[in-house]
């Protein structure tokens, strides 16, 4: 629940929390609020209002769930989630973004077979290759992910942020497991997840984009841009246009 829970958390924040969560180098969590209230521009009430309490956690009985009292409150919009939902995720296009178009010690190359719409469980395949000069792909480096979203043929960039100080590696291979699996595993000694610089390629790889930590999304178009680094290091600035539509059974 990493992804989905941040998201949410991210989500929440707008709208204002202050929360803590334990345990919080990458792995399972307990999330609890402190504080509910609204971020309302100049004081002015917008349309949807919380006023919420809730009881205090108690980190001796992590089990036990907090009690919320209060409401949510709609004078008008209406909540609609036929936009958001299971999805099937697709890649259009690989690119990097390296700044001042300097390359990069970690470069990828990589194309994608087109998504058939008619065929939403065939999975895109994947030729190319990931070049790593220098550095190494290991659990010290810090990895950050930014997602643009667009809507009315506008990106709204940084739509989402989520950085992780450390363990790059493990957030790659718990997120991103098709990528990890037909890109790294085969390369992996001894389970360590820690890769050295050399060429990690693929030739027509069917590539599953199941982000298990995050099971449903607002469907549409996305850029998502995947820096990793070690310390002021920037590694790599991977780029992937994607697309999330509706899952079919
Ligand atoms: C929601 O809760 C607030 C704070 O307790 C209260 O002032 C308000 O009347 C409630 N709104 C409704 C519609 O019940
Ligand atoms: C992709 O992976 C998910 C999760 O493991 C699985 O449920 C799904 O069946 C896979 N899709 C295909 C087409 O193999
Ligand atoms: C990676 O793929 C690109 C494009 O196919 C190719 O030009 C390049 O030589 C490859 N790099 C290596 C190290 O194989």
């Amino acid at each position: 629940m990493i992804m989905a829970s941040t998201l949410l958390a991210l989500t929440l924040c707008s709208a204002g929390i202050q929360g803590k969560a334990i345990n919080s180098v990458i792995g399972p969590f307990i999330a609890y609020a402190e504080r509910f209230y609204m971020c309302e521009t100049d004081n002015q009430p917008l349309l949807w209002r919380w006023f919420l309490r809730a009881t205090h956690f108690n980190p001796l009985r992590p089990k036990e769930l907090q009690r919320l009292t209060g409401n949510v409150t709609a004078t008008g919009g209406l909540l609609d989630d036929s936009d958001w939902g299971p999805y099937i995720a697709y890649v259009e296009r690989f690119y990097m973004c390296e700044p001042d178009n300097r390359p990069l010690p970690w470069r990828w190359v990589l194309r994608a077979t087109h998504f058939n719409p008619f065929k939403p469980k065939e999975l895109q395949r994947v030729t190319g290759n990931l070049t790593f000069s220098s550095g190494l792909l290991d659990d010290s480096d810090w990895v950050k992910v930014i997602v643009d979203t667009r809507s009315n043929n506008q990106w709204k960039e940084n739509a989402y942020v989520l950085k992780f100080n450390d363990h790059a590696c493990r957030a790659i291979k718990v997120n991103i497991p098709g990528f990890y699996e037909q890109f790294l595993k085969k390369r992996e000694v001894k389970g360590a997840c820690l890769f050295r610089p050399g060429v990690y390629e693929t030739n027509d790889a069917p590539l599953n984009w199941t982000f298990p930590n995050v099971p449903a999304l607002p469907y549409g178009q996305y850029r998502f841009r995947l820096m990793i680094g070690k310390a002021k290091n920037l590694y790599a600035c991977f780029v992937a246009d994607a697309r999330a539509v509706p899952k079919t059974d």
